[in-house]
């Protein structure tokens, strides 16, 4: 067998920047003698990508690539992996809960085998729902974060000016009237629901992670694993606890939202001396500086419709020796400041899909669930 050592950091698949695991590369690539240098780039999307971080090879002496033929291999391997670990949910639980939030909107009933476009379903009649904020019908003028009506066909699936109409799950069909069909199935509601774009609506969560500790600054383990605690934001609209994520807004890209949500629901809330918020953000910025992506895709959002949908990209920001961010002295257990250090385990209770990637936290860092 030809071995192969690759420098990888960040790979390219369809335009998204996507770090695969150590481990994902080997029991996809099945090489297990696989070496990483995760200090340069390798993207695999197209040719003359590939021959820039072919000549990266070469400035490390123990790496080699013996011929284009083990690129290739790669970039089929990777794209594979990219879509076994990116697969959308299979089905709608939260997105067929009804009443629909913020009204009481009615949905269609879809049973848990009629989800799926493929399956027959002629009776199926969705209730059509698009609220007054987002329509426009409530006097008020149409929110930025809203398309204003219909959208040509031909900007789906594209960076449409400042918004991104692109789904992490690849191409989405239109419907028969032209409008993005959901990617997972059905919901029981058409139009737009609450959701300001038709497709995709793109948010972002970071999930900022530290050991929880004793007072003595020991880790404190249960079943021989480390326990971890993440910054959990109450949210205001239905008081669920969840990460404190948001929006991507118009042309913003992914790490200044992760960085400004964060900012904006967990500091915010709390009443620090400029001088106290000063050196917090200081130390925000360092734990920011070095990610993990946990999920990257669709959500089962309560907000979910026919056309319209939520998609998030969740990064882990983790504080290991809790000299940063994890000395944030967030408001523990106090339910008026909405936001405190919550221990990472099976039986937390989350907005829409947060508990699993706080599993897949808990997975990547090999601590308690
Ligand atoms: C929330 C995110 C959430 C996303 C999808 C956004 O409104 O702020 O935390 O992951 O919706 O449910």
């Amino acid at each position: 067998m030809i071995p192969i050592c690759c420098i990888i950091r960040n790979c390219y698949f369809r335009n998204i920047c996507y770090r695969p695991s150590k481990d994902i590369l080997i029991k996809y690539l099945a090489l297990p003698n696989l070496q990483l240098y995760r200090n340069s780039v390798i993207s695999i999307i197209n040719a003359k990508s590939i021959g820039r971080s072919t000549n990266t090879f070469a400035k490390y002496p123990k790496a080699s690539v013996s011929s284009g033929t083990s690129i290739q291999l790669l970039q089929k391997d990777l794209t594979k992996s990219f879509e076994m670990e990116n697969k959308a949910p299979k089905t709608h639980i939260k997105a067929r809960s009804k009443p629909y939030p913020r009204s009481k909107e009615d949905r269609t009933p879809v049973k848990d085998d009629q989800v799926s476009w493929s399956v027959k379903f002629d009776q199926y009649e969705p209730h059509e729902y698009t609220s007054d904020t987002v329509s426009g019908k409530s006097g008020k003028p149409i929110p930025e974060w809203a398309d204003t009506g219909k959208v040509s066909p031909k900007r789906f699936n594209t960076v449409d000016g400042d918004v991104n109409r692109i789904s992490y799950h690849g191409t989405y069909d239109l419907d028969g009237s032209d409008r993005p069909k959901n990617p997972v199935g059905r919901t029981g509601i058409s139009g737009r629901g609450c959701l300001g774009r038709w497709g995709p609506n793109h948010a972002a969560d970071p999930i900022v992670t530290r050991w929880k500790r004793n007072e003595k600054g020991e880790k404190l383990q249960k079943d021989g694993k480390y326990i971890l605690e993440f910054v959990a934001v109450q949210r205001t609209d239905n008081k669920e606890w969840a990460i404190p994520g948001g929006m991507v807004d118009p042309g913003e890209n992914i790490s200044a939202t992760l960085r400004r949500e964060f900012g904006e629901e967990a500091l915010n809330s709390m009443q620090v001396s400029p001088k106290e918020k000063d050196r917090m953000l200081k130390a925000i910025d360092t734990v920011f500086n070095n990610g993990t992506l946990i999920y990257k895709g669709y959500v089962d959002d309560p907000r979910n419709t026919d056309n319209a949908w939520m998609e998030t990209v969740a990064m882990n920001f983790h504080d290991d020796d809790g000299s940063s961010v994890g000395m944030l002295k967030l408001h523990a257990g106090s339910d008026a400041a909405g936001v405190k250090w919550m221990e990472l385990n099976h039986e937390l209770q989350l907005y829409a899909s947060h508990v699993h990637f706080l599993e897949e936290t808990a997975k990547k860092l090999n601590a308690y669930w």
